[in-house]
């Protein structure tokens, strides 16, 4: 068993340089600022995870010029001192009845909003509650969602956050080694996915985010959920297992078979594999995302299988499983060394089976390397 040292906190000057980089991203795209709600954009940015009760506002203000500003109720103030980036901002708290919306939307335009009409990029998960709050009071300022706006905010992985995403991945392997060697026939998929998340906890993740144990024709739902089926002895079986260790995720998923595969079965895992393998080839500095996907794609679609391929080929992955950058048609921004995401290849056949095979990789200088490294042949399974 490899469990790797945990890595050193990220500190308020490593925040301190995401908002400002964050700041000059989004004056570079237009935008006056940011508006960062609850959730990913903020952990990111702050390393702030306030509590799950959000119907306060608490937001973190990036307007140009300007110190960054984090909003938050009286009563959570304290956790948000102890945050890790709170030495990088300015926190502005507010009590219960007092109007939280009037108090924050001078910091979105500190001189009246005189000159140009303001846009702010704003957290894709910011509550409507709040945004249309900001709204009534900014009727001159437009808001845009951040996915829209800067898409590659959080895209660009450094050392220390790829070093994180490679430890997921390691952690991810070795649940799925281990995995192997447990019962399948005759035990429900929830038996099984409840194996893969104690597996995951074992190798150091602190959160399982999701456990798709697709057996037999399940296995033809890409999302499944493990449910209620018993596993027999002829299945085909989806395993589609991740979560968050030090805070970055994992993400990887093996189809494996109780007993001896059929031909038909052999063929399509084959077909999956070479799927996989041309999306990997794909990946280098400027190639664009939508060549990953129709690299991958194209595998699919020569050996017949194009309309049970029902979904993207990838998705970035950080301090979220799913974020930009996304490997599918349409999306023309270049890769750029730093960058992690999945490649992902399926297909589905309703009523049958389902195959996929998914990787994290990063861009490298020169290519693609993979952080998950199990082997990817189809493993029997008993
Ligand atoms: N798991 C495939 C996707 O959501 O893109
Ligand atoms: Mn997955
Ligand atoms: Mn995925």
């Amino acid at each position: 068993m490899s469990l790797t040292p945990a890595p050193a906190p990220f500190t308020a000057d490593d925040y301190r340089a995401r908002m400002a980089r964050a700041t000059e991203s989004a004056a570079a795209a237009g935008l006056s600022g940011l508006l960062v709600a609850p959730g990913p954009d903020l952990v990111y940015l702050t390393g702030y995870q306030p509590t799950a009760i959000t119907e306060r506002l608490t937001v973190l203000v990036l307007a140009a010029g300007q110190e960054p500003v984090l909003v938050v109720p009286k009563l959570e103030a304290s956790d948000a001192e102890h945050a890790p980036g709170a030495a990088a901002l300015t926190l502005r708290d507010w009590t219960d009845a007092v109007d939280p919306y009037a108090l924050t939307a001078p910091l979105l335009a500190p001189s009246g909003n005189a000159g140009s009409p303001q846009r702010f990029g704003v957290s894709d998960n910011a509550w409507a509650l709040h945004l249309l709050g900001l709204q009534q009071r900014l009727p001159e300022t437009s808001f845009a969602a951040l996915t829209e706006a800067l898409p590659m905010l959080r895209a660009v992985k450094d050392e220390h956050e790829l070093a994180r995403l490679e430890a997921a991945g390691a952690a991810a392997d070795e649940a799925y080694t281990e995995i192997l060697k447990v019962r399948f026939a005759g035990r429900k998929e929830t038996d099984v996915a409840a194996d893969l998340a104690a597996l995951l906890i074992k190798y150091g993740h602190s959160q399982v985010d999701f456990t798709v144990v697709g057996s037999g024709p399940n296995g033809a739902n890409p999302h499944h959920e493990a449910g209620d089926r018993t596993i027999a002895h002829g299945d085909m079986v989806v395993l589609d297992f991740g979560g968050l260790k030090h805070g970055y995720g994992s993400d990887t998923t093996r189809s494996v078979h109780v007993g001896e595969p059929s031909a038909d079965e052999q063929r399509v895992h084959d077909v999956v594999r070479e799927a996989q393998r041309a999306g990997f080839e794909a990946v280098r500095p400027g190639a664009a995302c939508q060549d990953v996907d129709r690299a991958a794609r194209a595998v699919i679609e020569e050996a017949g299988y194009g309309e049970y391929f029902i979904h993207r080929t990838g998705h970035g992955i950080g301090v979220t499983t799913h974020e930009p950058p996304y490997m599918i048609e349409g999306e023309e921004q270049p890769l750029v060394p730093g960058m992690c995401f999945s490649i992902e290849p399926g297909i589905y056949l309703p009523g049958r089976f389902g195959v996929r095979i998914e990787d994290i990789v990063t861009v490298t200088e020169d290519g693609g390397r993979s952080f998950n490294n199990t082997a990817r042949e189809m493993a029997v399974v008993e």
